[in-house]
């Protein structure tokens, strides 16, 4: 077992961790590589967040793997990185019943290509019995895009008479998000050095302890993952509380 594996406290893990994976071009150009050679070498770094996630005993961990901005990068690179996911998706499914992974999705999976679009139905239909881990692709993934649309769908039930206004809380906002099946975000990591959300979980994220890593998403391994637990364990949740009442569980 590993050191820093060691010295995570178990009892208190972030039940739900979201990850920006950043970093993909500048270490593909690092290596005077074109950025498509980053998204290509991205996959272990997956593999091994999600592993890890696992191993603590996190049960859900969100991706960002396309956003709804990235479709305004060059045809060639959206391109390739609509087929590296549905290569990788093919390539993991024996991995996610192996792991116990439950694949999910968030965002506007129909502007996705048909075939990504299939590949990613069948794959969450394939592994949704797998009940250790839920693995969350937000795939053109917008969270703005996510809120207009849920204002739209509460406001055709109220035209409907299927919501009253009076009754419109936050549960009702949650359930009309891509992530109405989701638990708040405990954890949110970006790599890559970049200190920003980029319309991430802003919603979900409204409590979540943020850290940034330098380590570039290609480079990603299981003890990058270990040291933001640690670092996270060291944070004190207080949510609008005092230290004190957090103490004394008042
Ligand atoms: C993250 O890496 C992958 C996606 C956004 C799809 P980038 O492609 O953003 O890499 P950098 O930030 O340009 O280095
Ligand atoms: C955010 O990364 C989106 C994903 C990781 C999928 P970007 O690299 O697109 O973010 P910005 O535009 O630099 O903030
Ligand atoms: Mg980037």
């Amino acid at each position: 077992m590993s050191k820093k594996l060691q010295s995570i406290n178990l009892n208190n893990v972030p039940n739900h961790i979201a990850i920006i994976m950043d970093g993909n071009g500048r270490w593909a150009k690092k290596q005077g590589m074109k950025r498509v050679f980053g998204h290509r070498n991205a996959l272990t770094a997956v593999r091994e967040a999600v592993a890890a996630a696992s191993e603590i005993g996190s049960k859900f961990i969100t991706l960002y793997a396309f956003s709804t901005e990235n479709w305004n990068r060059p045809k060639l690179e959206v391109d390739a990185l609509m087929s590296l996911l549905v290569s990788s998706l093919k390539k993991e499914v024996p991995d996610f019943h192996k792991n116990g992974i439950k694949v999910n999705s968030i965002g506007a999976i129909e502007k996705l290509p048909k075939k990504a679009r299939n590949v990613l139905t069948q794959v969450i239909n394939e592994t949704s019995h797998n009940s250790k881990i839920t693995l969350t692709f937000a795939l053109s993934y917008g969270s703005r895009e996510e809120i207009v649309n849920a204002i739209k769908n509460i406001s055709k039930k109220v035209v409907n008479k299927e919501i009253d206004i009076k009754n419109i809380d936050e549960k009702i906002i949650n359930n009309h998000l891509y992530t109405f099946n989701l638990p708040d975000v405990d954890l949110m990591i970006r790599t890559s050095g970049e200190q920003r959300i980029s319309n991430f979980l802003l919603w979900q994220m409204a409590y979540a302890e943020l850290y940034f890593t330098e380590v570039l998403w290609p480079d990603f391994r299981k003890e990058h993952l270990f040291d933001a637990i640690i670092d996270y364990q060291n944070r004190e949740r207080r949510f609008g509380k005092t230290s004190e009442q957090i103490d004394t569980n008042a």
